[in-house]
């Protein structure tokens, strides 16, 4: 089982649309018995929460439903998880000061890392934004998601 975790700052805009994004296209491969993904946030703020009802609703809209419950990240997962993927500069370097003896920073990678075709450095958050943000953060995570899907395919000797 390979396992995936989205990561960015509240757990309830990007990392769950991330986590969402590259679930569809992990089951669009035949690949989901081989993927654990989960998605986690800096803050746990709010923690128990379904995702932020604005990037629902654009999510919807590409056919991708976001069912995720915000979490904190805690340095467990750090541990546990083979992939560990930052919306932004500022979650990065959150999760390298969680990784406090730097035993896990191999798996630590930022999301636009893995793009293709868009040139973004980041995945802006969209949070005190308007409607277009939310679909920055959807056609990012799109490309994003395809790379690391290809990279991981690579990674692991995946065929599908
Ligand atoms: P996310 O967006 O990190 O993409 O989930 C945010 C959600 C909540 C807050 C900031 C960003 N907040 O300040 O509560």
């Amino acid at each position: 089982m390979i396992s995936v975790l989205f990561v960015c700052l509240g757990n309830i805009c990007r990392s769950p649309s991330g986590e969402a994004v590259f679930r569809k296209m992990v089951q669009e491969a035949g690949l989901e018995d081989d993927f654990h993904i989960d998605s986690a946030g800096i803050i746990g703020w709010h923690a128990g929460q379904g995702a932020d009802r604005r990037m629902k609703a654009h999510a919807i809209k590409r056919g991708y439903e976001l069912t995720s419950i915000s979490r904190a990240v805690t340095p467990k997962d750090l541990a546990t998880f083979d992939y560990i993927i930052a919306m932004d500069d500022q979650n990065l370097a959150d999760l390298h000061s969680l990784d406090v003896a730097a035993s896990f920073r191999s798996k630590i990678f930022k999301m636009t890392d893995f793009c293709r075709e868009c040139t973004h450095t980041v995945v802006p958050d969209p949070y005190y934004g308007g409607p277009q943000g939310f679909e920055e953060v959807l056609d990012i995570l799109e490309d994003a998601c395809a790379g690391l899907l290809e990279r991981i395919k690579k990674d692991h000797e995946l065929r599908a």
